[in-house]
């Protein structure tokens, strides 16, 4: 039965006899369902698709083009597979289905980037939170402080896996302003927002060799290593005054509600730097906007309410929702891509604990109630230096991760595996994805004598 190819799997499907030719119109409808549901009507006389709204209509055709099969998802050359006839009603588990794309470590390309959104719309995935800057590049255009791309986006070389020998070879790239207003309005058209992060006080090293004023030392390097570096912002007025700035700039750009403003990982961090961090939030908010940030930021008093990212564990989940904040699980125990896919040496550049792809399938929250936003998978790219490498890591892994975020459990392996198997992996070999094969990876994608850093 067709239907059961669906992948993430439907909250219902009411198969009935018959089979449709592929319509070239659907009859779109307005609904009352579920917020981004849909209800997909086929029938030997053609398709109705009843929406929630537009995010509804984006799955329901999402829906349809996988019923289509596989040469559904080529950009040219479509011959549709007759739909099955039946009811198919759904709408998502969670609001927030997001994955985290890190360009800062590893630049993408724009095309690079509006391919990912691509990926996230046929995984019914509807947040990309887009990493921008961090200690080893600065990513988004600030006209005000061109230095921040024009040093900042700019390294020139780069540690070879996690042994400490550098590559030599130089790395960069931004966004402009119109650059980063195609990927939104590409993302909005397919029901993705794209939350921006600008992450401080740390993470900042590429701003800081820009404009070393916006520290302590006389004069800083874009980073060349990946780890935790102890460069932290300077939390002074003008340090302030001038991430207001950017910080506006990025509120010009992005739409989104939630504006990520870091807050991980700050050796050494002093009250200075964390009431830095809550006069940033207090500006978001006074601009209408949420911040969000890391689950580090709860040890700062007074912030207002946020969303946070709860990475480091599922308890600062709980304890972020009893101190009235809202939740995105991200915890890196499961759902961080960057993560080995398997125990064996031939994975390239291993970091990480193991997160198999039955792992990350079995991922089910550990929070439940109004204060859990939804979950979200986390593809930070110091080891992916290409898309191919982008590729290998997130799928199918995020195919798994889809189908925890839209639909409610109970889940089975057994039954999964053969849905993404025969049906789902023929849809990514259509897309030209080059996900890691089930029983691992090919030899172009390993990476012999590059050390990685297994947990
Ligand atoms: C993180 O992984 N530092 C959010």
């Amino acid at each position: 039965m067709v239907f059961d190819t669906l992948l993430p799997r439907p909250v219902s499907v009411t198969p009935s006899p018959g089979s449709c030719p592929w319509p070239s119109t659907v009859d779109v409808r307005a609904a009352s369902l579920p917020p981004e549901g849909y209800r997909l009507t086929i029938s030997p006389s053609g398709v109705v698709l009843e929406v929630a709204d537009a995010a509804g209509e984006c799955y329901g055709r999402e829906t349809l083009r996988q019923l289509a099969g596989p040469s559904a998802f080529r950009v040219a050359g479509f011959a549709p597979s007759p739909l099955p006839c039946g009811v198919v009603e759904d709408h998502p588990r969670f609001g927030w289905r997001g994955c985290l794309l890190d360009v800062a470590r590893h630049f993408r390309t724009k095309a690079e980037v509006l391919r990912f959104v691509d990926l996230l719309a046929a995984h019914k995935l509807n947040v990309l939170n887009l990493h921008l800057t961090d200690d080893q590049g600065w990513r988004f255009e600030v006209p005000a402080f061109p230095r921040l791309t024009s040093v900042g986006g700019w390294r020139p070389s780069s540690m070879a896996g996690s042994g400490g020998a550098q590559d030599g070879r130089p790395h960069g790239g931004f966004y402009t302003s119109d650059d980063l207003r195609e990927i939104v309005a590409y993302a909005a058209s397919r029901a993705i927002t794209v939350v921006p992060e600008i992450d401080i006080p740390g993470h900042a090293r590429a701003a800081l060799a820009a404009y070393p004023a916006l520290g302590t030392s006389p004069s800083y390097e874009v980073w060349t290593d990946w780890g935790i570096s102890t460069s932290l912002l300077s939390p002074v007025e003008s340090t302030l005054d001038i991430f207001r700035q950017v910080f506006d700039h990025l509120l010009d750009i992005f739409p989104s509600p939630v504006i990520a403003l870091g807050g991980d990982e700050t050796p050494g961090a002093t009250d200075e730097h964390r009431a830095f961090v809550r006069r940033l939030a207090e500006h978001l908010v006074a601009r209408g906007r949420t911040p969000m940030g890391w689950d580090e930021v709860l040890d700062i008093d007074g912030l207002p309410p946020m969303v946070i990212g709860a990475w480091r564990d599922e308890d600062a989940g709980l304890r972020a929702a009893a101190w009235g904040h809202d939740v995105v699980l991200c915890p890196e125990q499961h759902v961080y891509l960057d993560h080995r896919q398997s125990p064996h040496p031939d994975e390239p550049i291993p970091v990480g604990w193991v997160h198999t792809l039955e792992d990350v399938y079995a991922y089910e929250p550990a929070l439940s109630g109004a204060r859990l936003r939804g979950v979200q998978a986390q593809v930070w790219s110091e080891h992916l230096d290409d898309v191919r490498r982008v590729d290998y890591m997130a799928f199918p892994r995020l195919s798994a991760f889809a189908e925890v975020a839209w639909s409610a459990g109970p889940r089975d392996y057994a039954e999964f595996l053969p849905r993404l198997r025969d049906h789902h992996l023929p849809r990514l070999d259509a897309l030209g994805v080059e996900y890691r094969p089930l029983d691992g990876p090919h030899p172009w994608q390993t990476r012999p004598g590059v050390p990685g850093r297994p947990r």
